[in-house]
């Protein structure tokens, strides 16, 4: 949802600026446009240079001496969204009361698109009434605050303040973009490799780190669904997602098809696995007892069981294949999906682990689309637009 967005990312002073060049470089994995402002204070923590090398453009520091005779203006006319990562209290306090003597301030007085503002600063400063009654004007104004949270502070300290991480920040921005594709849509996503016990301590396994079903789990919520995630991995935290966690491919199976009755997309992203021990051992397999027999049994097959529900919802699978998209194109109609996400594991920057992945669209009618080696959040971001868009062109309601 950000391709091609416009971003202004405002900088003001505080030790939290260095994380504001990451943010910069994530809003630019995501295809968005960035133009960075900075106060000049900002500059004691994150050089202009560092910005300008990552963003490929001068930030502007001054309103004036500049070509552009009204900078500010002009960035805030170009916007499709600022975001005032990190924003000081001073920086809070001069946008609550439409104070404009710096660049930051100048430019998000002039803007009329949305705002987010990522506050950092020391939990003392956070919590002052000032602050405080700055944040609720700010609210009040409609700007989008996201954070602070709890954690390490400048100088040593531990506390309320912290910057949110630059990810949360993202998200918050495609909040304030708004797509809401999915508003009142309900979306059930999972994620992870499932572990499957040998012994109380032991598990045949796999190597998905769940990050591709996080990443469609986010775009979903931040489209507009509720998103109920089913994962053995850590989940993102989220208002719109809600999280139940399972270990093994029957818990799964049961979370799946009991959240998937009557929701309007399914997308099972997890690496399910196919077969199981047959009688896991009560107690730890020793080792003097010599290797194990261990007889495997076939787990549930997930995306059948979604497939055969009455009035089943938008069903989207992923196989991880290697070589051809021949046989992904078989699956999709052999699985009964609307949609397949087809992904060559054995290709570098895609699959298991990686931030990355190059995927392509399978259709059960065997029309292909192979996307650009894209971050996981974008692969996410597209594949939740292109449900969006299949789903109501098919007109289910
Ligand atoms: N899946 C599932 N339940 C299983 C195994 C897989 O729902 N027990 C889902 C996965 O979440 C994924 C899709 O099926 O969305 C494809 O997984 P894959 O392992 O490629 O499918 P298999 O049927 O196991 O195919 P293969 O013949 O390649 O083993």
């Amino acid at each position: 949802m950000l391709a091609g967005r416009h971003v202004v990312l405002a900088v003001s002073g505080g030790v939290a600026a260095f994380k504001a060049a990451y943010l910069a470089r994530r809003l630019l994995e995501a295809g968005a446009e960035v133009r960075a402002v900075m106060t000049h204070s900002s500059q004691n923590f994150l050089g202009a240079q560092s910005m300008a090398a990552i963003t490929g453009i001068e930030p502007i520091s001054d309103l004036f001496h500049q070509a552009d005779v009204s900078p500010h203006t002009s960035l805030a006319r170009w916007a499709d969204v600022i975001v005032v990562a990190p924003a000081t209290a001073a920086t809070m306090a001069r946008m609550a009361n439409g104070l404009s003597e710096d660049i930051v301030s100048a430019t998000v007085l002039a803007a009329t698109c949305p705002v987010v503002v990522a506050p950092a600063m020391h939990t003392e400063m956070w919590e002052h009434p000032a602050t405080q009654r700055n944040v609720e004007t700010l609210r009040a104004d409609g700007y989008v605050i996201v954070g602070p949270t709890s954690g390490a502070l400048a100088g040593g300290d531990v506390g309320e303040g912290r910057m949110v991480e630059p990810e949360d920040i993202v998200t918050a921005i495609s909040g304030a973009l708004g797509d809401r594709s999915m508003a009142g849509w309900r979306v059930v996503v999972s994620a992870g490799g499932t572990r499957e016990a040998i012994d109380p301590v032991r598990y045949i396994g796999n190597r998905s780190s769940g990050k591709m079903g996080n990443a469609v789990a986010i775009a979903a919520a931040d489209a507009g669904a509720a998103v109920t995630l089913v994962t053995t991995v850590a989940a993102p935290k989220h208002p719109s997602i809600e999280v139940i966690e399972v270990e093994s491919a029957q818990e799964m199976a049961d979370a799946v098809w009991k959240t998937a009755a009557g929701a309007d997309v399914a997308v099972l992203a997890a690496a399910v696995a196919d077969f199981r021990p047959a009688d896991p051992a009560v107690g730890k397999l020793r080792r003097a007892e010599g290797p194990p027999q261990v007889n495997l049994e076939p787990t549930p097959d997930i995306l059948a069981g979604v497939s055969a529900m009455e009035d089943r919802p938008y069903l989207v699978g992923f196989a991880a294949e290697v070589g051809s998209v021949d046989a992904a194109v078989a699956k999709a109609t052999r699985k009964g999906l609307d949609l397949l996400v087809a992904n060559d594991v054995a290709r570098p920057g895609s699959g298991f682990g990686t931030e990355t992945n190059e995927v392509t669209i399978v259709t059960p009618g065997g029309d292909t689309e192979a996307w650009e080696l894209l971050s996981k959040a974008e692969v996410g971001r597209r594949l939740i637009a292109e449900i969006a868009k299949r789903r109501n062109e098919a007109g289910r309601t």
